[in-house]
């Protein structure tokens, strides 16, 4: 099993070739299987003997990967998408083909160097002094799961009283800070949205002290405003928020898993203005920074205070120099595969720029995008996209008749959008983060509305 033999040479050059054809050719749509359409497919693959290379491959390119939809189909728009570039995909087969470690500065010194890089791009990109830093975690989940437990440990030491740790965030914060608020049994202040759905900071200043007057041995540890809300695209009031955040020296936390990559674009950057007030904040590559999944980068201005959070203590460890930039000590993990490699190499190659013309082609699709939404004479938009999210209504549809279209337009095979609700209402949604996605793409879709 160890040995690269003549069976194992043979078995390589297919599997690159594999991979070369799925990277040169256009991406296939496909879709699910039942469970029962693979068990009769493939049966049992785990066997005593083993399958032998060629078969399992086989059993993969035939059956598994066509029930798995592809994401960087240009037309997938469902969810958040990703959209890897080739040069970030290919040095993914790198980094699997290396057994890099990328928890300690000891084991991966030259990999984290590169990563940290990477991360120092988005840290100037945000107006983080250059004693900022932070590490590329799974996803957006675990990041903002990492940055509150930060957050409330910085908290505890300051105000050792207390009761009940709270976090305050927008009724339209992602599902993972209700999570995170679950793992971590604290309690989640709901802040109302504005009209337009954004967190403002009058509103979260007065509910953050009366929640206060009424609880004194409660306290808010953690704001969380959200960059690019995940179903509208909604940026909230990031400079008043942080502002009455710092005020009243509660830790200050931007989930920008999906929006913050617009900070790429010179064009968008004033849209987050008011980030550099930020104690923390996230980014997903894997969303709209052409990075392949799963890679999070999560940033704070005092990485001290995440370390005293997440660095494990044992004997094993202790070897390990606390002098040193050690990946781990910076979020909920330990082992952690280099996953910000592929990102920084494509960053590496590409440059910046590119960067900024890829963020602009994909927002700028969307603003046409909602044009011919609002031409089409059975289609309502629900607002002007702000990043790269177009919201819509179908005049006269009940949800059943929104997941009826959205079951038949992945059967039909030309695209993947799935309905999603605002309040209380059925609305489509396109999430466009690939630079592949053209208007004609859009015009496909939309003729079948
Ligand atoms: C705003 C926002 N935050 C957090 C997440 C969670 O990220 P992940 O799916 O990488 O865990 C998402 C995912 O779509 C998101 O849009």
């Amino acid at each position: 099993m160890h040995e690269f033999d003549e069976e194992i040479d043979s078995l390589a050059a297919k599997i690159l070739e594999y991979s070369l054809i799925r990277l040169k050719k256009d991406p296939p749509l496909d879709g699910p299987w039942s469970y029962e359409e693979l068990y009769s497919e493939v049966g049992e693959t785990i066997t005593a003997k083993g399958l032998g290379g060629d078969k399992a491959l086989d059993i993969f390119k035939h059956v598994l990967a066509q029930a798995c939809i592809s994401t960087d189909h240009p037309r997938y728009l469902a969810f958040i998408p990703s959209a890897p570039t080739e040069s970030a995909t290919l040095f993914d087969l790198v980094v699997g083909a290396s057994a890099l470690y990328g928890g300690s500065w000891l084991e991966g010194a030259g990999a984290v160097f590169a990563e940290n890089q990477a991360l120092r791009w988005l840290s100037d990109l945000a107006d983080f002094p250059s004693s900022s830093g932070g590490v590329f975690v799974q996803g957006g989940t675990i990041g903002n799961l990492s940055a509150l437990v930060a957050a409330r440990h910085g908290a505890r030491a300051k105000y050792p009283g207390v009761k009940r740790w709270v976090i305050a965030a927008s009724s339209q914060a992602h599902s993972s800070i209700k999570s995170a608020a679950d793992v971590m049994d604290v309690e989640v202040l709901i802040i109302p949205t504005d009209k337009n759905e954004k967190m403002q900071a009058s509103t979260t200043a007065f509910e953050i002290d009366k929640y206060h007057q009424a609880n004194p041995d409660h306290r808010v540890f953690a704001v969380v405003a959200t960059a690019g809300s995940t179903n509208l695209g909604i940026i909230d009031d990031l400079k008043g928020v942080g502002q009455i955040a710092n005020e009243r020296g509660i830790w200050y936390h931007i989930d920008g898993a999906y929006g913050l990559a617009a900070l790429a674009s010179p064009r968008s950057k004033a849209l987050f203005s008011g980030i550099e007030l930020a104690d923390s904040f996230i980014v997903d590559p894997h969303k709209w920074l052409f990075a392949p999944f799963d890679a999070c980068a999560l940033i704070y201005k005092d990485p001290e205070i995440a370390r005293g959070a997440h660095t494990q203590h044992a004997g094993y460890l202790e070897t390990l120099d606390s002098g040193q930039w050690n990946p781990s000590d910076y979020a909920i993990h330990l082992t952690r595969r280099v996953r910000g490699l592929p990102f920084w190499f494509s960053l590496a190659t590409h440059g910046t720029n590119k960067y900024a013309e890829s963020m602009d082609k994909t927002m700028d699709l969307a603003r046409a995008s909602a044009e011919l939404i609002k031409e089409h004479p059975n289609l309502e938009l629900l607002m002007e996209p702000e990043l790269s999210i177009v919201a819509f209504r179908r005049k006269g549809w009940q949800a059943s008749d929104y997941q009826r279209w959205s079951d038949k337009l992945l059967l039909d095979q030309i695209g993947f959008v799935t309905p999603s609700s605002h309040q209380g209402e059925p609305i489509l949604r396109f999430a466009i983060v690939n630079p592949w996605t053209s208007i004609t793409d859009i015009k496909v879709i939309l003729a079948t509305l």
